[in-house]
């Protein structure tokens, strides 16, 4: 019987401001989880914060897309936003977008992240959550783990890696997806995701012919909602979150986490409206300060053993990355210096979905025609 790992998230509120998840919240959702389990709906669970995103990671046998999993899922954000109301946190409900439930929550502001597989006899997991970015953020380090062999040994040098894999990337404003392999379109690939708004890593799969996965199930997978597209109108940032599996003809964890040894600039940070680096902490810096920020990046570390969790391991809680934070921190520096002018503001085109219209149309009509 096939496994599934869910993992859902919801910024339901948060203290102070967009900081943190409160305590009480992740309580609120454990104790909504542990019912579950109990019931046998889901096998097991974690609870997370990271930043102001409620995380729920959970192992079932539902399969992906399930109305039981995601209607739970729904029911637990819905609790936990009754208790933020009553502490008056900020942005209370702020990703719950819709009243109904009806059977999926995708389309109703929470990101998703799910995916079916076989487990192998030994099937380690990292739970990759960021805050304080979007979907888009996640291109560059999937694609590094998943196809640049100056991150990944193994594309070099594991038989099982060598042949490379399938990306399935997402147009998210057309809404149309494409197929693409590595390494033989390596280029019209970064053509693509480096337009990082627009074209997203959705999932990665093993290539036809894998020795050791079959092709159908895949090795990752990132969420990909646009809460500006599902509410017409900026409510906060659609903060990741992404499954990717590890070892035994996959990249191996430390491959995994490798490209975030590079703060890489992502878009989000300070109002949604902001470039900066994302910095990889551990869970006891899950939480965003400076200028609502930087961006950040957690990791959990998981052996899955019949869809239960045996960790987590904290991955970024380890002095191996005290370098990259220190240059993120630089660049943080750095590109808050240029305070309101691009490219530490986003360009227009992208600030067309903040609050920034709002204040050109009211200079609308003081424009003269010039010759
Ligand atoms: P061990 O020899 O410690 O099992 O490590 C093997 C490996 O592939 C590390 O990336
Ligand atoms: P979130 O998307 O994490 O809620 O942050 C929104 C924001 O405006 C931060 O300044
Ligand atoms: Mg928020
Ligand atoms: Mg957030």
């Amino acid at each position: 019987m096939k496994t599934t790992i869910s993992l859902i998230k919801a910024d339901v509120g948060s203290y102070p401001g967009h900081g943190k998840v409160h305590p009480v919240l992740i309580e609120t959702a454990k104790k909504e989880l542990a019912k579950a389990e109990k019931n046998g709906l889901i096998l097991d669970f974690h609870v997370m914060g990271a930043g102001d995103d409620l995380e729920l990671l959970m192992g079932h046998r539902a399969g992906e897309d399930s109305s039981k999993i995601h209607g739970l899922a729904w029911r637990t954000f819905e609790a936990a936003t009754k208790v933020a109301k009553e502490l008056k946190l900020y942005g209370a409900g702020q990703d719950m977008l819709s009243d109904a439930f009806s059977g999926n929550v995708k389309g109703m502001g929470p990101g998703i992240a799910e995916m079916e597989f076989t487990e192998r006899p030994a099937e380690p997991l990292v739970a990759f959550m960021m805050d304080k970015t979007e979907p888009g953020a996640f291109n560059l380090p999937i694609y590094k783990i998943f196809a640049d062999p100056f991150n990944t040994a193994g594309l070099v040098i594991d038989p099982n890696c060598h042949a490379g894999f399938k990306f399935e990337i997402w147009d998210i404003q057309e809404h149309r997806r494409v197929f693409m392999n590595t390494p033989e379109e390596t280029y019209d690939l970064l053509a693509l995701i480096g337009a990082k708004s627009r074209y997203v890593i959705k999932r990665v799969f093993p290539k036809e012919g894998h020795p050791k996965l079959p092709e159908d199930e895949p090795v990752a997978v990132v969420s990909t909602e646009k809460l500006y597209q599902i509410a017409g109108e900026y409510v906060g940032k659609d903060d990741p979150v992404a499954l990717v599996r590890a070892q035994s003809g996959l990249p191996a964890l430390g491959e995994v986490i490798e490209p975030f040894a590079f703060p890489h600039l992502v878009s989000g940070w300070m109002r949604g409206s902001h470039n900066g680096p994302i910095m990889p902490v551990s869970f006891k810096y899950a939480q965003c300060t400076r200028f609502d920020g930087p961006p950040r990046v957690v990791a959990a570390g998981f052996q899955i053993s019949n869809a239960t969790f045996v960790g987590p391991v904290d991955l970024f809680d380890d002095p191996a990355y005290d370098l990259t934070r220190k240059k993120a921190q630089e660049i943080a520096e750095y590109m808050r210096r240029h305070g309101p002018f691009e490219p530490h503001r986003l360009p227009l085109a992208e600030m067309e979905y903040t609050t920034l219209p709002k204040i050109m149309n009211k200079l609308g009509d003081r424009f003269e025609k010039m010759e």
